[in-house]
């Protein structure tokens, strides 16, 4: 039996995960789009290509939530992207009410799935999620710090010269300007890259990933990122389905861990069939925690936000 993933938004990001799910033949799609035709014009065009790719996977797509009945995962991308000169928190009002709308329709129609929140600004719409829907803290996920990761892998392997394959990353904290990114769990076939690189360089890459989102921002000048945001998801999907148990950083509750307690953050999660099974804790050193903290500290505030917003529509 072949799983269904229901993905909630097909714009760029969703489209592009439903793309990536059916051609690496993980299961079958559910698009869902408040836009009158969009998500079932993208989902008969991705089931045209079908032929073409080879994959075996059925796409739906519609404006009706029947649609996600039964889905093992459900992937949240429907919101605002960032445009130039916006940050992500600058979509905290707009995107926490399209959440408010989309979440019970999940809750109904999947209950039992495990949901993928990658709407931004995502730690605290992982926290949103996680309130509407009453979830178990396992099974309610937000995707930002395999992003985050990929792209440090990917400025390492360019400012190294080595092939991406053998760079891992490791980048925590809110999904914003104070991610934080772990140099010494940065490695290129397990050579930590503060052994590779003075520290002012390392710093240059730190600094760019930092602000890989707005990079793309800057150039695309309507919209935001997705060809790698959707690959991301699309890993975090594989290993729920695949029961992976993949050690990946992901947004999720913490209690107490790192320090942190009742917090939305990104952390290295052991991910399989069951959603989260296990919060990663790392000897981190002083500095490291201290910048782990102050990333904590604006995702709280933007906690507090969603609490205050909850509070007034109660
Ligand atoms: P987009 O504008 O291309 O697509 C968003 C889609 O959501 C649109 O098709 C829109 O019609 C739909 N939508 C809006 N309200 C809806 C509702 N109530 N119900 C169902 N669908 C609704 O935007 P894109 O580029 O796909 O980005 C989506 C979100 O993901 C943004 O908030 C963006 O900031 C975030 N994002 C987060 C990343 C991360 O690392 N966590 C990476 C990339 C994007
Ligand atoms: C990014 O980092 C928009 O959050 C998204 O590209």
């Amino acid at each position: 039996m072949r799983h269904l993933v229901g993905i909630i938004g097909a714009g760029n990001v969703g489209a592009t995960c439903a793309q990536r799910i059916l051609e690496r033949g993980l299961g079958d799609v559910a698009l869902v789009d408040i836009a009158e035709g969009l998500a079932a014009g993208k989902a008969l065009d991705l089931s045209e290509a079908a032929p073409l790719e080879g994959h075996e996977g059925r796409i739906t797509g519609a404006t009706t939530y029947d649609l996600i009945q039964g889905s093992r995962v459900v992937v949240v991308t429907a919101g605002l992207p960032r445009k130039p000169g916006m940050s992500r928190s600058d979509l905290l009002e707009t995107n926490a009410k399209i959440l408010q709308s989309i979440i019970p329709h999940v809750v109904s129609r999947a209950p039992g799935s495990i949901i993928i929140v990658v709407t931004n600004p995502l730690d605290a719409m992982t926290y949103l999620a996680f309130r509407l829907s009453g979830f178990p803290k396992e099974r309610v996920i937000g995707m930002a710090g395999v992003l985050d990761s990929a792209r440090l892998r990917t400025f390492v392997a360019e400012r190294l010269h080595v092939s991406v394959k053998e760079v891992q990353a490791l980048v925590l904290g809110g999904h914003g300007d104070s991610m934080v990114s772990l140099a010494r769990y940065t490695t290129v076939s397990g050579v930590p890259i503060t052994e590779l690189l003075p520290p002012s360089e390392v710093e240059k890459l730190v600094q760019r990933t930092r602000n890989g989102g707005a990079e793309v921002v800057k150039l695309l000048k309507t919209g935001s990122a997705f060809y790698a945001p959707a690959s991301s998801v699309a890993d975090m999907v594989q290993a729920i389905l695949k029961d992976e148990h993949r050690l990946l950083p992901a947004c999720a509750l913490l209690l107490g861990q790192y320090g942190l307690k009742d917090l939305f953050c990104g952390v290295p999660i052991r991910l399989g069939a069951e959603g989260v099974e296990e919060i990663v804790e790392l000897s981190l050193t002083q500095e490291e925690k201290a910048t782990l903290t102050a990333s904590a500290r604006g995702v709280r505030a933007e906690m507090d936000a969603v609490d205050s917003l909850l509070h007034a529509t109660a």
